[in-house]
């Protein structure tokens, strides 16, 4: 397997700007993540790094495209754990094998998710939505980002626990998501804490737990899943930056010191904990964590959603 660069070349790198291809549009929350760890990882690396969005097929577009590319060190990715943990089950001809085709560079953030709703939807907490739910099944508009997106993936799997099938809605990100739920006119989601926080915060659209054991410090009045009487849907999501397969250790290594230098960086620290986001252990950072966490996630997720039958060919 010929490496794509020179040894003199891996020494020098970077000599020009980075694109990370961020797989979802732009304000959902792998692009906030992205651009926050990616602002400070281009300070370390002296090289501007580029957020190019590349939208569709729940992530899988964009993620197919960057396994694809040069394995140079010049264009990596933020996927997540439905690019490459739930995207095997979904797509049965998918283009890339998340356990292999790629070079893990460590993990960016933990994300809880929140079951989200627009502000006039007809319930007051967890049990009288879920209530609703049941009552009104597929005349009420869950929307998501894709086949095998983050928000999918997790709305499958609530749909599953509390045993309601709604009519699914398809965006490209669920920052595009969050503006028709802002709007009320989408009923409801389950998304990533990074990208709604501030919208329950500043009470535009409604929040009815938290599917953490704990609750999060950056929305501490909102109650867990269990709290609310819900036992069963617990789930975070995480995102995190890989390079395609073949890419040299030296740049691995150059990569993942500017992610790790980013995760210290107190105000990186504190931007990604101000929206709820989880900063990842010493442990988990490195490249070797963050490939058995890929394994074990595609182990984890594939029976659960084969058994929701939610695939997307
Ligand atoms: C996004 O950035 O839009 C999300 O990651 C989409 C998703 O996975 O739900």
């Amino acid at each position: 397997l010929g490496l794509a660069v020179s040894a003199a070349q891996a020494q020098t790198y970077p000599q020009r700007p980075i694109t990370m291809i961020v797989p979802f549009a732009a304000g959902g929350p792998t692009d906030v993540i992205a651009r926050i760890v990616g602002d400070h990882m281009s300070r370390t690396l002296g090289q501007q790094i580029v957020i190019e969005n590349v939208a569709g097929a729940g992530g899988t577009t964009g993620i197919t495209r960057a396994a694809q590319s040069q394995p140079d060190g010049y264009t990596i990715m933020m996927g997540h754990m439905g690019t490459h943990g739930a995207a095997p089950a979904l797509y049965p001809s998918l283009k890339y094998d998340p356990t292999k085709d790629f070079a893990p560079i460590g993990l960016a953030a933990g994300t809880p998710i929140i079951i989200v709703a627009k502000k006039d939807f007809p319930a007051k907490d967890l049990k009288g939505f879920v209530d609703y739910m049941k009552a009104n099944g597929e005349k009420v508009n869950m929307a998501h980002a894709g086949v095998g997106s983050v928000s999918h993936m997790t709305g499958i799997f609530f749909s599953s626990v509390i045993k309601t099938k709604p009519t699914m809605v398809t965006y490209r990100g669920t920052g595009p998501a969050l503006n028709d739920l802002m709007a009320n006119s989408v009923d409801y989601m389950t998304d990533q804490i990074v990208n709604v926080a501030p919208q329950i915060q500043g009470g535009t659209i409604k929040a009815f737990a938290i599917a953490t054991p704990e609750r999060s410090p950056a929305l501490p009045n909102l109650p867990t899943t269990k709290e609310a009487g819900l036992d069963g849907f617990e789930v975070s999501a995480w995102n995190a930056v890989f390079a395609p397969k073949g890419t040299s250790p030296e740049i691995v290594k150059k990569l993942n010191d500017a992610l790790v230098k980013a995760l210290d960086d107190e105000n990186t620290k504190k931007r990604l904990l101000d929206l709820g986001g989880v900063i990842p252990t010493g442990a988990e950072r490195t490249p070797a964590a963050l490939q058995k966490l890929v394994e074990s996630e595609v182990a984890r997720w594939t029976p659960v959603l084969k058994a929701a039958g939610a695939t997307a060919e």
